[in-house]
């Protein structure tokens, strides 16, 4: 299952895409916002700040566009394209103006993720006009008193008994006991926030036996 970070802070990024686990980055436009410090920036500046993530960042980089319509989206598709190349997995709410820029993009070999899905079909649409990934929301599903988990399995059965060649992307982590679940139900990947890929990793007793081992010998020169 691949592991993505949730973030668009270059310091963030700097340190986590040093994980050999971590296969790149998602974004979206309220991280980017985030990580400005300003929720209005020029296109120049969204470019540059997406040019430096992918300086940074071999594998695939999710970028969301800020259209509501096909065209506009299609055209934010094209432009993110042209700055990150084939590392460049553009981000599209899968509303009906989304699927139809996402059939677009992908006409034009351009890779899409489906992004903000809340059920299957949704999700079964979206792969149906040509999304590479599909993203469902699984925090705000579980916000509105849904199984995050039914609809990441609702997704794997579709994919599965439907022949899909899209991925299953998990997005929207809040707790770490969420991306246990979502390992064992087997989605093809997750994007997991920085500070929530610093809990997993850290346990305090695998430090304490490491220092202990550190304590009980030491080896000189
Ligand atoms: C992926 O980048 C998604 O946009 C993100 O995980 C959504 O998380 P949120 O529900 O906290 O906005």
């Amino acid at each position: 299952m691949g592991i993505y970070l949730d973030s668009a802070v270059i310091s963030e990024i700097k340190e986590f895409i040093e994980l050999p686990f971590v296969e790149g980055v998602t974004t979206n436009p309220t991280l980017i916002a985030k990580a400005l410090g300003r929720d209005t920036i020029t296109w120049a500046e969204f470019e540059a700040h997406i040019k430096q993530i992918g300086e940074l960042v071999d594998g695939d980089i999710f970028v969301q566009t800020n259209h509501k319509d096909a065209k506009g989206m299609v055209e934010d598709g094209k432009k993110i394209h042209a700055v990150l190349g084939t590392k460049a997995v553009i981000k599209i709410p899968a509303t009906s103006e989304g699927l139809k820029a996402i059939s677009e993009l992908a006409d034009n070999d351009i890779r899409t993720a489906a992004t903000a899905v809340f059920t299957g079909v949704q999700a079964y649409l979206a792969m149906l006009s040509g999304a590479d990934f599909v993203i469902p929301y699984y925090s705000r599903v579980q916000k509105a008193a849904n199984d995050g988990l039914d609809l990441v399995e609702d997704i794997l059965d579709i994919i599965e008994s439907q022949e899909m060649e899209s991925q299953l992307l998990v997005a929207s982590i809040k707790n770490n006991f969420d991306v246990l679940e979502i390992i064992r139900a087997g989605a093809h990947a997750i994007t997991i926030p920085a500070d929530i890929i610093k809990e997993l990793l850290a346990h305090h007793q695998t430090e304490d036996a490491q220092a202990a081992f550190n304590k009980s010998l030491t080896v000189k020169g």
